[in-house]
C-alpha cells in the first residue's frame, strides 16, 4: 500500500464520516447535501469500506450493516405493471430487499429456518406470476427485516441496518409517495436499529417543493432528517493533497509544489474541478504566469463541464443570487435565505459586503454566465 492510499484509509473525509456515523450510531437518519461533483459518491464508497467502518466504529462495526441503494440499479416494474407512468413502489422494495440479500449472503449465523424464510420472501418478491406482488411487495421487505433485525421493537437484537442512498433524487422522482411513507413506517417499527443516509445535491424539502409534491404527504418521511442535514464541502487540504498524490502516482507525473498549490487554490479543493485541472495541467508550460494559467483552465471545456455540473445542481434562485453577486459585489439587499444556503454549500466565503464566490474557477464561470444575458 502506498503512503497516499494509507492516508486515505485512515483520515479521508474523516470529520464528515465521523459526523454521519455519529448520527447512525444515535439511531438518527442523515441527509448529506453537496453540490455537483463535490465528491459525494466518492465519500459514500469510502464509507462502505469495512476498514473505514472498523476504524470509526470499533466493535460496533460488526453490529451495523451499511447497505448501498443506488437508483440507477432499480429494476423497471414487472411486466405485469407496464403501462404505468411512474414506477410502482415495488421497484423500491425490490432494490432494498435485493441489496439486503447481497449484504447478508451467505447468512452466516442465521438458523436454517431463517435462511429458508429469507429465500422464500426474496423469491416471492420476484414472482411475476403473482398478480398481487406489486401491491404486497412491502410485506416481503418487512419479512426480510424481521429476520434480520428481530421482531419489531423487540429488545435484545444487536443487529442494525443503515440504508445508504446515493443520488436519492432519483428515487424521489421515480417512486410514488407511498414508498417514502413506508420507509417511515418500517423505520418506526425498528426505531434506532434502522436508519437512512441519503445523498442529494439539494436539501430534500427543497427537492420536494420544486417537484411540486404534496408537502404534507411527505412530511413524516422528511421529518426523519430534520436537524440531521450535513452539507458536504470540498476536501480538506490534507484530503485534496492526498488526491493529487494519487493522481500523480496513477499518471506518472509530478508537479512542483508551487504549481500543485495553484491547482488546489483555483479548484478550491472541489473534487471534480481538481480532477479536471490536474488532467489539463500537462498543457500548461512551466513558468506560465498564474493569471494566464487560470484563464486557460477557466476557458477549457473540461472545466466548463465541471462548472456546469455545479451550476445545474443549484436552484434558479441560487443561480440568480450568484449572478447578482458578480454584477453588484457591494449590494446590500440580498436574499438572506438564499445566501445562507449558498454558504452552507460552501460556495461563498466572507460576510456582509465581502462575499466571494468559491472555488475561483467556478467564480470565473459565474462571471461568464452573468455576461451571457
Ligand atoms: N479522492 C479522489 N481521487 C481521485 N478522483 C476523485 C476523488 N474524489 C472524487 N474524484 C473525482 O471527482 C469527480 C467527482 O466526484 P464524485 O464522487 O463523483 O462527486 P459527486 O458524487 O458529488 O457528483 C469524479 O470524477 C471522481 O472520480
Ligand atoms: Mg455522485
Amino acid at each position: 500500500m502506498s503512503p497516499s492510499d494509507k492516508q486515505r484509509d485512515v483520515t479521508f473525509r474523516y470529520e464528515e464520516i465521523k459526523e454521519i456515523l455519529a448520527k447512525v450510531k444515535a439511531g438518527d437518519s442523515c441527509s448529506v447535501v453537496g453540490i455537483g461533483a463535490v465528491g459525494k459518491s466518492n465519500l459514500l464508497r469510502h464509507l462502505l469500506r469495512p476498514e473505514t467502518q472498523k476504524h470509526h466504529l470499533g466493535d460496533l462495526a460488526s453490529e451495523l450493516k451499511l447497505v448501498l441503494i443506488d437508483p440507477n440499479n432499480m429494476l423497471d416494474s414487472l411486466p405485469l405493471l407496464t403501462g404505468q407512468q411512474a414506477l410502482s413502489p415495488w421497484a423500491g422494495y425490490e432494490i432494498m430487499t435485493h441489496r439486503l440479500y447481497k449484504a447478508f449472503y451467505p447468512f452466516t449465523g442465521f438458523s436454517d429456518e431463517d435462511k429458508k424464510a429469507f429465500q422464500y420472501a426474496y423469491d416471492q418478491l420476484h414472482n411475476g406470476r403473482n398478480p398481487l406482488v406489486a401491491h404486497i411487495g412491502l410485506r416481503y421487505l418487512e419479512t426480510v427485516l424481521r429476520i434480520l433485525l428481530g421482531q419489531p421493537a423487540a429488545g435484545g437484537s444487536r443487529r442494525r441496518i443503515a440504508f445508504v442512498f446515493d443520488e436519492f433524487e432519483g428515487m424521489l422522482t421515480q417512486l410514488p409517495v407511498k414508498f417514502f411513507q413506508s420507509l417511515r413506517g418500517i423505520r418506526d417499527d425498528y426505531k434506532y436499529n434502522l436508519t437512512y443516509v441519503t445523498f442529494t445535491r439539494r436539501p430534500i424539502p427543497q427537492l420536494i417543493a420544486e417537484l411540486g409534491f404534496d408537502h404534507l404527504a411527505f412530511e413524516p418521511f422528511v421529518e426523519l432528517f430534520t436537524g440531521n442535514t450535513l452539507y458536504l464541502g470540498p476536501y480538506s487540504d490534507a484530503d485534496a493533497k492526498a488526491m493529487l498524490d494519487r493522481l500523480s502516482e496513477r499518471k506518472g507525473v509530478t508537479y512542483p509544489p508551487s504549481f500543485r498549490n495553484f491547482l488546489l487554490r483555483v479548484s478550491g479543493n472541489h473534487a471534480g474541478l481538481l480532477r479536471a485541472s490536474f488532467d489539463l495541467a500537462g498543457q500548461i508550460a512551466f513558468g506560465t504566469p498564474e493569471s494566464e494559467a487560470l484563464r486557460f483552465l477557466a476557458n477549457s471545456q473540461p472545466i466548463q463541464i465541471e462548472c456546469q455540473t455545479i451550476w445545474d445542481s443549484l436552484s434558479k434562485g441560487e443561480q440568480n443570487a450568484l449572478k447578482d453577486l458578480v454584477r453588484q459585489p457591494g449590494a446590500s439587499d440580498r436574499n438572506h435565505t438564499v445566501i445562507a444556503l449558498l454558504q452552507d454549500k460552501h460556495l461563498l466565503t466572507g460576510e456582509g459586503n465581502n462575499l466571494q464566490i468559491v472555488p475561483i474557477l467556478f467564480r470565473e464561470y459565474v462571471r461568464q454566465q452573468s455576461r451571457l444575458e
